[in-house]
């Protein structure tokens, strides 16, 4: 059985008072949940929020540069995150490709750091409007370049078509199991079938309570990388009721 997960991705949303009601309140539902439910705050979050938060949910980075210690101003290691007892990290959210030109080769570097100190990682991937599914064959190929299989247990992806985030627009349930079915065919080919049958695939992009029972009876999809409707504890609260 694959891992199921839940995940929000806050982006760089929330002031900390928010940040830290969102997860008193996340915790007072004493709810037992067959999902792994996670947010991912910004940076300067993670520390409060580490204070307080539970077993019941894992904290995220929305990010990690691979380079452990010195002259890369603005960034934060993957050594700062575990440093602080965060394990987790999103890696090469379409956002930071775009707004950050971050290539599959930086990528590539971050999920082989993190991987190699066990941490765990959600890698984003999906298409832009009009461009063929096979370019999420050459992303992973690049951005898993010389990963070794042993590395990859830790390691979840979410595909999330670049049309579909925060557009409202989601991919219709059949759309993507169907991708999701497709990259998982791609990951056999860069590993094997047992890889490819136990990896958790995510689905991302306009996902709410609305919409996520539908596409939550896939078989193909493993969870959700929820962007916006994961901003309100009662919207998410409501997700991980009828998901997880
Ligand atoms: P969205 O974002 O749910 O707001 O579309 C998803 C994401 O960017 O991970």
């Amino acid at each position: 059985m694959r891992t199921r997960y839940l995940i929000g991705n806050w982006k760089t949303n929330k002031n900390l008072k928010d940040a830290v009601s969102f997860v008193e309140q996340f915790q007072q539902n004493k709810l037992n949940y067959n999902a792994k439910i996670g947010i991912a705050p910004v940076y300067v979050h993670l520390t409060e929020i580490k204070k307080i938060i539970s077993d019941s949910l894992l904290l995220f980075a929305q990010d990690a540069n691979f380079i452990e210690s010195g002259s890369y101003t603005g960034t934060v290691s993957f050594t700062q995150l575990q440093d602080i007892g965060v394990n987790n990290s999103i890696i090469g959210h379409s956002e930071r490709r775009k707004y950050y030109n971050e290539t599959s080769a930086v990528i590539n570097q971050k999920l082989f750091a993190c991987l190699k100190a066990s941490m765990q990682v959600v890698l984003c991937i999906g298409e832009a409007l009009g461009q063929e599914i096979s370019f999420l064959k050459t992303d992973l190929t690049n951005c898993l370049n010389t990963i070794d299989k042993s590395l990859i247990k830790n390691l979840v992806i979410a595909y999330e078509p670049l049309w579909a985030i925060g557009t409202g627009k989601t991919a219709t349930p059949e759309v993507a199991n169907q991708t999701i079915k497709t990259i998982r065919e791609y990951i056999n080919d860069l590993y094997d079938e047992n890889v490819a049958n136990n990896i958790s695939i995510l689905y991302g992009g306009s996902v709410d309570h609305n919409n996520i029972q539908k596409l939550a009876i896939m078989e193909q999809i493993d969870g959700f990388l929820v962007g916006k409707a994961s901003l309100e504890i009662k919207n998410f609260l409501e997700m991980a009721r009828v998901y997880a």
